[in-house]
């Protein structure tokens, strides 16, 4: 099966295809992901909240992101996998983030890295597009800068993300996250840009669509953000088949002779 990459993004884009991206973070669900069919898979630093139950994604180290990483890419044959880079894996220096983009490629079979930031973080962008590692730029409600924007908001000045939108393609950026930020405003941008913008809480006009796997199938309990879709219900499945087991056990019906080494 042909390997979705940075070349047939930009022919979707062109073509008026729309991009499907979701996250996963291990390998039953990457496989599934696969084999339906998603153009990509974002190992989010979203783990911190989703996989960790932590309230940011402030805490996510890079040895995790790595090891999340790499279980995801091997059971990934078509879809293209983006692995997130952490919070402090690339603000002290240019560095230190070609470095740990590195890792990605290195040590998992990620092909390309994304990290948070408009006008910014540029000089960061074009030094690991320049190491030959794609990157995927993310403007808007930037979670890692959630103390500075004083909580997780939808994100309005126009001028200020279209300035990074435009930034972030010309330093080198293959794609760009747009989050939390009006429809019009979504709009504007992927007219306006070459390279394909992936929307979360963005409106229906970005080239591709993300959401957080574990809200739009239904995993999660807590709080769910106005722009999801709960495509199916996993956690009350998974509560059924909790439920059944305590109460076969506790009544004695498991396990029945079918599932026993009688000789
Ligand atoms: O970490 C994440 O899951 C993300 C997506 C929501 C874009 O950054
Ligand atoms: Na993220």
């Amino acid at each position: 099966m042909k390997k979705v990459t940075v070349t047939t993004l930009y022919n979707k884009k062109k073509e008026g295809e729309k991009i499907t991206a979701m996250t996963a973070y291990d390998f039953p669900f990457a496989t599934l992901m696969d084999e339906t069919g998603v153009d990509m898979i974002l190992v989010g630093d979203s783990l911190g909240m989703v996989i960790q139950g932590g309230n940011s994604t402030l805490h996510v180290t890079m040895d995790e992101m790595i090891y999340h990483t790499r279980i995801v890419a091997r059971a990934c044959k078509r879809t293209m996998v983006v692995g997130d880079m952490p919070f402090m894996a690339y603000q002290t220096s240019v560095e230190d983030a070609v470095r740990n983009a590195g890792r990605f490629l290195k040590e998992t079979d990620a092909s390309a890295v994304k990290l948070e930031g408009g006008a910014s973080v540029c000089d960061v962008i074009k030094a690991i597009s320049t190491a030959g590692i794609p990157v995927q730029a993310h403007i808007g409600l930037t979670p890692q800068s959630v103390h500075q924007m004083g909580g997780f908001k939808v994100q309005r000045d126009e001028d200020r993300l279209m300035a990074d939108a435009l930034a972030v393609q010309e330093a080198g950026a293959f794609s760009v996250v747009l989050e939390g930020i009006p429809n019009h405003i979504a709009k504007a941008i992927t007219e306006k840009l070459t390279i394909p913008t992936i929307g979360i809480g963005a409106g229906p006009d970005c080239d591709g669509q993300i959401l957080v796997m574990h809200d739009m199938l239904g995993i999660n309990s807590g709080h769910i953000p106005k722009f999801v879709k709960k495509y199916c219900n996993l956690g009350d499945e998974a509560r059924k088949g909790i439920q059944g087991f305590i109460d076969e056990v506790k009544g004695g019906d498991f396990p029945a002779p079918e599932h026993c080494y009688n000789k």
